[in-house]
């Protein structure tokens, strides 16, 4: 499964990639926002130190705005995925774009019927967002699992990317069920390398070890 880190924050991609766990970004009108800055500049930064995916949003709702602002952020560099929203003038700009060779993401999508219709529209990734949902007390990773079928009954090449994540548990049990791509908040990415009986087994060793007097080096 691959991870894409959901943010804008310039610093905090450029310390996470030598880790070798980041295979992608992805970004809202939200966290540009946060970021305070350009998002022409802020997405083409990203790009040079991200080579996978990068996701840019379009702003607009109507199809002719929709499609000239996609013109503008897929022409910022190769790996720019057009997040469009799920919306019939988003998956119809989504399947413009998508036989044109553009990646698509459509974003805010919340049912399985949402995600039928992005795929049959060539989106190369759908996301459902499933803190949002659980945030509503509805199932979340329940709509993962529906819509992982789904594409795997009709080989829909769409890859299913968990968004709005909340917990290193949305993360594994996305992995369990076969999600392709899972974009976290940089600090989930933190938690997922942690566990209490690691540093107690890593403590217990280096005393042991210490008492050896020995050196490796
Ligand atoms: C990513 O593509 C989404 O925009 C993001 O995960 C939404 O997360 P939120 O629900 O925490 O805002």
């Amino acid at each position: 499964m691959k991870i894409f880190l959901d943010t804008a924050d310039i610093d905090q991609i450029t310390s996470l990639m030598p880790s070798q766990m980041v295979d992608g970004v992805t970004t809202n009108p939200s966290l540009i926002a946060k970021s305070g800055r350009d998002i022409k500049q802020t997405i083409a930064e990203i790009c040079t130190i991200v080579p996978g995916p990068v996701s840019a949003e379009v702003t607009a709702t109507d199809l002719a705005t929709m499609r000239k602002e996609a013109d503008v952020l897929s022409a910022i560099a190769d790996n720019v995925a057009v997040k469009v929203p799920l919306t019939p003038d988003g998956l119809q700009l989504c399947a413009e774009l998508s036989a044109q060779g553009i990646m698509v993401n459509v974003t805010l999508c919340f049912t399985a019927g949402q995600a039928l219709l992005a795929a049959k529209a060539g989106a190369r990734f759908i996301s459902p967002f499933v803190g949002r949902l659980d945030d509503l007390g509805q199932d979340g990773m329940g709509l993962i699992s529906d819509i992982v079928d789904i594409y795997s009954n009709y080989d829909f090449a769409t890859e299913v990317l968990v968004a709005s994540v909340r917990s290193t548990q949305h993360v594994t049990d996305a992995a369990i069920m076969g999600a392709d791509v899972v974009t976290i908040p940089p600090a989930i990415l933190g938690q997922l390398y942690k566990h209490p009986l690691t540093d107690k087994g890593l403590d217990a060793f280096l005393a042991d070890w210490q008492k050896t007097g020995q050196s490796i080096l």
